[in-house]
């Protein structure tokens, strides 16, 4: 292995930039060079590329987004599509790839790797922390910061003028970030993908914290909860069931994806990309780098795609007698 091409793909995360950073570095401290690809694999098929040496990734630790740029792309999903982007790797005499990103990005790396044998090693970089193989993604911890301040401002104008919110967080398919930051900031009630809660519940539930004395509440949503009412329905139902509740929405949408990381995501990204590339370095491919049980460990990407995720139900019960 002599050259190491690297990526960010899919949507942004808080601690993509250090990951960039930890295996640019790692490749300079083991002597082989490292190729930045712009705009994930669309930049692949394109030719986007840039020599990144250890000086090209000062100053960036601390910041959001992804000096690389992102980008979901179609093209990649085409035969056509990958042979382009292999012809290129080729050109470049790039041996092996890092894919920062989530599972839609793992898929493209198992497919590529499948069709030309190209060794590929990916770390997880979503705020939605919904990868198997790892206890956290890179971004996830940063968002759930981010969310939990956000809340804590919007606690004061709901205790200002005793009112309830409804607060939309991201997570399509995912229910962490919702389980966590409500958790964290102290909600009423939590909404997430995995499981309904059914809205019966949530009258019963605001019905009774109202005559326990509380005069304001939060109720957190995330995006894709399977209550099957998105934040505004959700407002519209309870002020037709329960008219004492003056109702408010906020959705807090995409600021959850940027801001500086926490160190906690930095600490991860510099781990993740050590390993990813030293992995490779080892002959290893087709594996995600992840955080198991404090230690870096690999999981076949396969698995990573499709291993099961759960919820904690802990969580939910931990938030039920929170709200008591
Ligand atoms: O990064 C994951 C995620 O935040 C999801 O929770 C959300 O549904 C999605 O990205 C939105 O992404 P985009 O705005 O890029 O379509």
């Amino acid at each position: 292995i002599r050259k190491i091409g690297v990526l960010t793909s899919g949507g942004d995360s808080p601690g993509m930039n250090a990951a960039i950073r930890s295996v640019v570095r790692t490749c300079a401290f083991h002597n082989i060079e490292c190729l930045g690809i712009y705009r994930g694999y669309q930049g692949m098929i394109e030719g986007d590329f840039k020599e990144l040496g250890p000086r090209s990734v000062n100053n960036i630790i601390n910041k959001g987004g992804t000096i690389l740029k992102s980008a979901r792309s179609k093209d990649f999903m085409t035969v056509e599509g990958r042979k382009k982007a292999h012809e290129n790797l080729v050109k470049e005499n790039v041996d092996a790839l890092v894919v920062i990103g989530g599972d839609g990005s793992f898929t493209g790396a198992e497919v590529f790797n499948n069709e030309y044998g190209f060794p590929v090693m990916g770390i997880p970089g979503t705020i939605d922390n919904d990868i198997f193989g790892t206890s956290y993604t890179l971004g996830y911890d940063t968002a759930l910061n981010t969310v939990v301040e956000a809340i804590d401002k919007i606690r004061d104008t709901a205790s200002s003028h005793n009112r309830l919110f409804f607060v939309e967080v991201m997570g399509r398919d995912a229910g962490h970030i919702a389980l966590n930051t409500g958790i964290g900031a102290g909600a009423e009630e939590i909404l997430i993908p995995e499981e309904d809660l059914g809205l019966e519940r949530l009258l019963d539930s605001l019905k009774r914290s109202k005559e326990s004395g509380k005069s304001s509440s939060i109720v957190v949503v995330a995006e894709g909860d399977k209550i099957g009412k998105n934040v505004f329905e959700l407002k519209d139902y309870v002020e037709e069931n329960l008219p004492e509740y003056d109702v408010r929405v906020s959705v807090l949408g995409h600021m959850q994806r940027g801001g500086s990381p926490s160190c906690f995501d930095r600490v991860l990204a510099s781990r993740l990309g050590v390993k990813a590339v030293e992995s490779i370095l080892e002959g290893k491919s087709n594996f995600m780098v992840g955080l198991i049980c404090d230690k870096v460990a690999l999981t076949p990407l396969e698995q990573a795609i499709k291993g099961s995720l759960s919820i904690d139900t802990e969580l939910l019960r931990v938030s039920d007698i929170m709200t008591t």
